[in-house]
């Protein structure tokens, strides 16, 4: 797979270059912890590895291609304080890179060097066509990279890939769409636990250890800071607290994800507590289900997100002019205010186009929303969609969200 996806990324690139990824390295969090490595997704994407100090060089030199993996060499001493490194087999087995090709990353400058050196004596006239392209410039290791391979090669011109791999990550493979699949089924075990056991809890932090404890049984991680908002709380998008205590006549809003291998899942639901959707609540989350599902029925290929979010606008203005709290639907953005969702995939705001009509294998969320504070009200429904040649399928299809379905699973 991973082969085929570089196959992919050298079919779009001129000839007379050499591409850079860099797999990053590890933060320091204070004197002897790290934090939690994150990998670079276009350089996992192209690769599959997930380790820090690691790189891939990519040369298409006269319609040849070249591929040179660098992995972090193994010491005694790293195995002692921190587990061995990946082995040259290893690396070989997850990037299918032949095992010649595989180096190791304090090499790895000299190899650049010595690549652009060979291209400066002989053959001048191929100077002017031989390009480095790099990966997201915002890292600023590799924008010092850059720049000392620019100083020592003054005749390189360097360009940005990084819209040439998002382009291909926008596009799952099937191998992508099982994983993400995977992610939307662990993310469906953990809310049906926290839902179950929603009329004990006290605190919205206890309801989401529920969650978090299917996560450490599956051997996974959360994709993002889950959002566990009840009341009014959930009328602020990116609340992560997460510690209120909990009134019964309130509903929650759980906005969580799964990272599995990597791929994430995305998903919003909101309920009652006490387990019944009563009064301006059951109507607020009727408008909201009524803008999820017209919403993903409009996924389909050359459709934009923007489109999809009018009829959104529409839907939820329409219901709410109903219910009294507006007066005109341009007032709308006073209770719903981002868009309807994005790319999802390596990243949980995946890299995208904006403004880019889907296509096949594109994967985005629908996830329409109200909130407001004045009642102590916020409702957000998130689903994960796959764009098909017939239209769409709706990933997350089996994670209930029907005002019947909540209540029944809740009584049982
Ligand atoms: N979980 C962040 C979002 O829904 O976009
Ligand atoms: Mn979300
Ligand atoms: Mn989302």
């Amino acid at each position: 797979m991973k082969r085929e996806i570089r196959k992919n990324y050298f079919n779009k690139i001129a000839d007379n270059s050499v591409s850079i990824f860099i797999g990053g390295d590890e933060i320091l969090e204070n004197a002897d912890a790290v934090h939690n490595f994150a990998v670079n997704h276009h350089f996992f994407y192209l690769t599959g590895i997930n380790k820090p100090k690691s790189a891939l060089v990519l040369i298409k030199k006269d319609g040849e291609e070249k591929e040179i993996l660098f992995i972090e060499r193994n010491t005694e001493l790293l195995a002692k304080w921190q587990g061995a490194r990946m082995s040259v087999e290893e690396a070989h087995e997850v990037s299918a890179i032949d095992k010649k090709d595989i180096k190791f990353y304090d090499e790895f400058e000299d190899v650049l060097n010595g690549l652009s050196k060979g291209k400066s004596g002989a053959k001048y006239e191929d100077l002017s066509d031989y390009y480095f392209t790099l990966d997201n410039d915002d890292e600023f290791r590799q924008r010092d990279l850059i720049e000392r391979l620019q100083l020592k090669n003054p005749q390189i011109n360097i360009k940005n890939s990084f819209s040439t791999v998002t382009k291909l990550r926008m596009v799952k493979t099937e191998s992508e769409v099982k994983l993400i699949r995977k992610a939307i089924t662990i993310t469906e075990e953990g809310l049906n636990n926290l839902m179950k056991n929603a009329p004990t809890a006290t605190t919205e932090n206890e309801l989401e250890a529920y969650y978090d404890f299917t996560m450490k049984k599956n051997d996974v991680k959360v994709s993002f800071h889950t959002i566990a908002a009840s009341g009014a709380n959930a009328t602020v998008l990116h609340y992560h607290d997460n510690n209120a205590k909990l009134n019964k006549e309130d509903l929650i809003l759980f906005d969580l994800g799964v990272r599995y291998k990597e791929y994430c899942s995305d998903i919003s639901r909101t309920f009652p507590l006490n387990g019944e959707f009563i009064g301006k609540k059951r109507e607020l989350y009727s408008i909201v289900l009524e803008a999820n599902k017209e919403a993903i029925k409009m996924v389909k290929t050359g459709i934009t997100m923007e489109e999809i979010n009018n009829v959104v606008k529409e839907i939820l203005s329409a219901g709410m002019i109903k219910l009294g709290y507006i007066k005109e639907a341009s007032e709308i953005s006073k209770y719903y205010f981002h868009g309807v969702g994005h790319h999802l995939g390596l990243d949980v705001h995946d890299v995208s186009k904006r403004g880019e009509k889907l296509e096949v294998g594109n994967i985005v969320t629908i996830e329409p929303g109200l909130y407001i504070p004045e009642s102590n009200i916020g409702i957000r429904i998130e689903d994960d969609i796959l764009v098909t040649k017939d239209g769409y399928e709706n990933l997350s299809i089996s994670i209930i969200k029907e005002i019947d379905d909540i209540e029944s699973f809740m009584r049982s």
